[in-house]
């Protein structure tokens, strides 16, 4: 769980989002297909100690934004992949873990629905558009794991809930097929 590389991750996300708010730019903008907006650093990591991540091998995220989620879940598991099709948040993604050396992070650079999701233990998504446009679908098909959801909004209709909490109000949903 490394606390300590818990507390870089912070701090250099932290630096990215006050230098984008000093240059007039807010950290959420649309990516073409979706729309990215990250989560809370501190709400992530509580709700991976509370689901015992560190007993989970492989992670994936669908939509990885800036590789904040993927570089958390990478010090509780022993392949943590993102993908993520706008060019500049993969770009930032690679630079922060290249800047935290944190070797086992995977990032690609493309459409999640290219990818498949079989054999990963953990499946995480922050939804930017509703499950019934395709997202469900894949996960019916392909989920041989776990999803953790982030969110109040853009639930699955026909996943098994098996778990849900809030952290700082917050919803963290996980899943099975
Ligand atoms: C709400 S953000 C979540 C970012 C990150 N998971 C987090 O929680 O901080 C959703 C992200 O998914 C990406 N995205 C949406 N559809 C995608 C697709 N089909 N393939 C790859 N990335 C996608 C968007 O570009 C956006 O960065």
């Amino acid at each position: 769980m490394k606390p300590q590389v818990f507390g870089q991750i912070k701090k250099e996300y932290d630096v990215f989002y006050k230098d984008l708010l000093r240059n007039g730019k807010l950290p959420l903008w649309s990516t073409g297909k979706g729309f990215w907006g990250g989560v809370i650093a501190d709400e992530v990591y509580e709700a991976f100690k509370r689901i015992n991540l560190h007993k989970h091998k492989t992670f994936i995220d669908l939509g990885s934004g800036d590789g904040k989620v993927v570089l958390i879940a990478a010090l509780f598991c022993k392949r943590a992949v993102g993908i993520e099709m706008d060019n500049e948040l993969f770009r930032k993604a690679m630079e922060m873990q290249i800047k935290l050396n944190i070797p086992n992070a995977l990032f690609y650079n493309n459409d999640f629905y290219d990818h498949s999701i079989r054999d990963f233990d953990v499946v995480f998504t922050y939804p930017d558009t509703p499950m019934h446009r395709g997202l469900e679908k894949k996960l019916l098909n392909e989920l041989t794991g776990k999803l953790v959801h982030y969110g109040h909004h853009f639930h699955p209709q026909n996943l098994k809930e098996e778990d849900k909490f809030l952290v700082n109000g917050n919803l963290f949903t996980v899943y099975s097929r």
